[in-house]
């Protein structure tokens, strides 16, 4: 079973041929990035203009790539929200009209779903016969660094990118409850938002990261964000776990045991963001009248290398101390990381060190937005046998939650 994926959510147009839910054929991105940089944030009328110019020449590069022809392709997968409206329109149209045009089924994909399913993505031909993987064992593409088998059931997703930070417990396929998700900003959007004020460029994880090179983790004291709401999917799931505890948190700063059922797994960025800010007006000597955009200048690359640091470790430690917790609370058979944060070669430091369970992480590539993780979900929806979408009326649902 081969699927095509189709992704232009936000400003990235991309396209992936993905065999059976695990092997990767092609993965084409087309960014217009380089026209957003200079605004410092995502530009939704630039993002949609760009896919329009792109989408057709990716779709093809992405069947070329995988050495398909149409006949090869079994179905097509396109994301349909959460995103942009414009940049979603381009994508669900195109793949509209491809499914009309050479009568395959067509399957809409939840963008963040899609986003988890880039960890199913695997280096080896899983639950093949013997003599068939010797015959691919390095079955997807060869320059991505992909995991040796797909993730386990029940499965804790921690899901951080620019838009969304969740923690989902899937105890199935499309089976799945929402532990918790951010009150306020997402933490890329905090990470973003701190490489504005101290003056790195967007997208601010990869240029924060890089600057946290050279400073000191520990020299700013920055504030972790206390959430107390506990949805009813929480409660209710809660009822049916029982709880162990093992893991050990030296040398973080949180307490050894999860305290289970007034624990939230919401998240919270905006104090931290605030804390940054003023703490970069004080630096330079100013109160918090002073304009942010002002701030960068003023401060010296030393400053600006441990705020960074600072504020990275700080963010970073927030999601994986509920992710812990997670873990602890509910024991999942596997644990992944998914969206654009998820690359953090920080947040994949700390999760190491602190989860009792090895992880083997996807490639950083899969992490941004990306045609494999919606073509790979699009694989599971046809492998499970769900619904199909109506190609002459499938709508695109900007604000589509988990
Ligand atoms: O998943 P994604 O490409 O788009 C959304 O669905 O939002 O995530 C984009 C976010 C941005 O906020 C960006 O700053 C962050 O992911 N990001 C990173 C890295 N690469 C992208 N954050 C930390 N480290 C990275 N290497
Ligand atoms: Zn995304």
């Amino acid at each position: 079973m081969r699927v095509l994926g189709i992704e232009s959510s936000c400003d990235e147009t991309a396209a992936s041929v993905v065999e059976d839910g695990f092997r990767l054929l092609s993965n084409v991105v087309a960014s217009s990035m380089d026209l957003h940089v200079q605004y410092g944030g995502v530009v939704p009328e630039i993002a949609a203009r760009s896919h329009i110019e792109s989408i057709n020449g990716v779709v093809d590069q992405a069947l070329t790539e995988a050495q398909c022809t149409w006949d090869d392709i079994d179905a097509i997968a396109v994301t349909y929200g959460a995103g942009l409206g414009g940049s979603l329109l381009v994508g669900v149209l195109t793949a509209r009209t491809l499914a009309i045009t050479h009568e395959k089924p067509l399957y809409a994909c939840n963008h963040v779903e899609g986003h988890v399913y880039a960890n199913f993505l695997t280096e080896i031909a899983e639950g093949r016969g013997e003599a068939e993987s010797l015959r691919d064992e390095k079955s997807s593409l060869e320059n991505y660094k992909l995991p040796t088998k797909q993730p386990e059931f029940p499965l804790l997703a921690l899901i951080v990118s620019g838009g969304h930070s969740q923690l989902v417990l899937f105890r199935d396929h499309f089976d799945y409850t929402l532990l918790g998700q951010t009150t306020d900003d997402a933490v890329g959007e905090a990470f973003d938002k701190v490489a504005k004020i101290i003056g790195l460029p967007y997208p601010g994880g990869p240029s924060v990261g890089k600057k946290a090179l050279e400073g000191d983790h520990y020299k700013y004291e920055l504030p972790k964000a206390k959430v107390t709401s506990v949805s009813p999917a929480l409660q209710e799931i809660r009822k049916r776990f029982v709880q162990k505890s093992s893991t050990s948190h030296a040398p973080y700063s949180i307490p050894p045991t999860p305290k289970a059922n007034g624990f939230s797994y919401d998240f919270s960025f905006s104090g931290v963001k605030t804390a940054v800010l003023r703490l970069c007006q004080q630096l330079i000597g100013e109160d918090h009248t002073f304009p942010s955009k002002n701030i960068a200048e003023r401060l010296t690359e030393v400053q600006k290398a441990d705020v960074a640091a600072s504020f990275q470790r700080i963010a970073i430690e927030t999601v994986v101390d509920k992710a812990v917790q997670a873990f602890e609370e509910f024991q999942p058979a596997s644990v992944v990381i998914a969206g654009g944060v998820a690359a953090s070669p920080e947040l994949r430091k700390q999760l190491s060190e602190r989860l009792p369970i090895a992880i083997e992480y996807t490639d950083p590539k899969l992490c941004t937005d990306n045609g494999a993780m919606i073509a790979t979900l699009g694989c599971f929806h046809m492998k499970l046998g769900r619904p199909t979408a109506d190609p002459y009326t499938l709508d695109i649902k900007p604000n589509l939650s988990m």
